[in-house]
């Protein structure tokens, strides 16, 4: 086991490291920025049947769950494709409206979860297209769907979930940007403006990497907190999600992701100088409006922990703590910001002595209902 840990203490450490390796395995092969194309084979032998889509729909669970809700602002501001985002175990028992116009597709890293299963059965029985994201080549839900674009993000073994994450993000985002050339929503040139981003993404984590000891730092000062809020805005409304699923899978600190808009419609009453609040305020993304809300906290005595754009001086005048992540287009972001969130998660879990790798009462792959 220790060598496959790599020299990492644990697999989680080693796989969030593995992230920019695991992102140019997604795309090797698939984004040609010199022939001007994206190819996916099973995309391009669907391709009129999913640009066609009148709606996509986006069925997981947990983690794969959130890379869904990103994908739908990229699908939505890419492609102009109505989507909508369902937790599988919700979506099966409602008699959901679906028809042929429509795309499912099923994220999942194992591709061996009941729900997402389930989603996708009942999906194809009405006539829908079904279309896999799937990390474990040949699993239960890749053989079900019509189609699938795998994530290659190697082998995960920490039951909370990081490579995966980001290599989901980085398919769908190959697709959105397929469909929307497809159907002329965006120019070429900024079709090729994200290709070129995309072949930066790997080290702009490269760089978010180096964080590391800032965090472990800024982990050790917050460990033992009760409670713990994350807020974002747009694509980073996820993050928030996630980091909050990070901190409790592992840490099982109470964590709780919001919008942050939201705030104020009720967690801002939790708001004290017990409450560590972690603000992912990058520039872009309504950045001005984070800043008023993170005025917000501060004004409350809220302890705050600022994800924010390398060079930002705003924030920094305002926050306890600064973690600092490269620029990139606004719909990759995710891709960057999601990393300090992981670190320091894994950071406070450790110092808590808890099991990070198999958290207690959590399943890598839940094939039960
Ligand atoms: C379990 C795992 C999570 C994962 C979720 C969905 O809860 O602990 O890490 O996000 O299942 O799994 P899937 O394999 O469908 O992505």
């Amino acid at each position: 086991e220790q060598i496959e840990k790599g020299g990492y203490e644990h697999f989680m450490l080693k796989e969030i490291h593995e992230q920019p390796t695991a992102i140019k395995d997604t795309y090797r092969g698939r984004m040609l920025p010199d022939e001007g194309i994206i190819r996916m084979a099973g995309v391009d032998d669907n391709l009129e049947r999913i640009a066609n889509a009148k709606r996509i729909l986006i069925v997981a669970c947990g983690t794969s769950w959130h890379a869904g809700l990103v994908a739908e602002y990229i699908f939505e501001e890419l492609a102009r494709i109505p989507v909508e985002v369902e937790y599988a175990s919700e979506f099966r028992y409602r008699n959901p409206i679906i028809s042929e116009k429509d795309v499912i597709i099923a994220i999942s890293q194992s591709g061996e979860t009941a729900d997402t299963m389930a989603a996708i059965k009942l999906a194809k029985e009405k006539g829908a297209f079904a279309f896999g994201v799937c990390n474990v080549v040949g699993s239960s839900i890749s053989r079900e769907t019509h189609a699938g674009a795998y994530t290659h993000a190697g082998p995960e073994i920490g039951v909370a979930s990081t490579k995966a994450f980001t290599t989901q993000i980085t398919v769908l985002t190959l697709l959105a940007l397929k469909l929307a050339k497809q159907n002329g929503t965006i120019s070429h040139t900024e079709f090729m403006t994200y290709l070129q981003e995309m072949e930066r993404i790997p080290s702009k984590i490269e760089s978010a990497l180096e964080g590391d000891e800032h965090i472990k730092m800024i982990a050790d000062i917050y460990k033992d907190a009760r409670n713990c809020l994350y807020l974002g805005r747009g694509y980073n409304f996820p993050v928030a999600l996630e980091g909050a699923l990070k901190l409790k899978e592992i840490s099982y600190i109470h964590a709780e992701g919001y919008p942050a808009a939201e705030m104020k419609h009720g967690p801002i009453a939790l708001i004290d100088e017990e409450m560590p609040v972690v603000v992912i305020a990058t520039k872009k993304g309504h950045y001005e409006k984070v800043v008023s809300n993170i005025q917000e906290i501060k004004s409350r005595k809220g302890k705050i922990i600022a994800i924010v754009t390398e060079g930002d001086t705003e924030v920094r005048e305002l926050a306890d703590h600064v973690i600092e992540v490269p620029e990139t287009l606004e719909p990759l972001t995710p891709l960057v910001t999601t990393i300090p969130l992981q670190l320091l998660s894994y950071h406070i879990a450790v110092m808590l002595g808890k099991n990070v790798d198999q958290p207690r009462n959590l399943a890598k792959s839940v094939t039960v209902e």
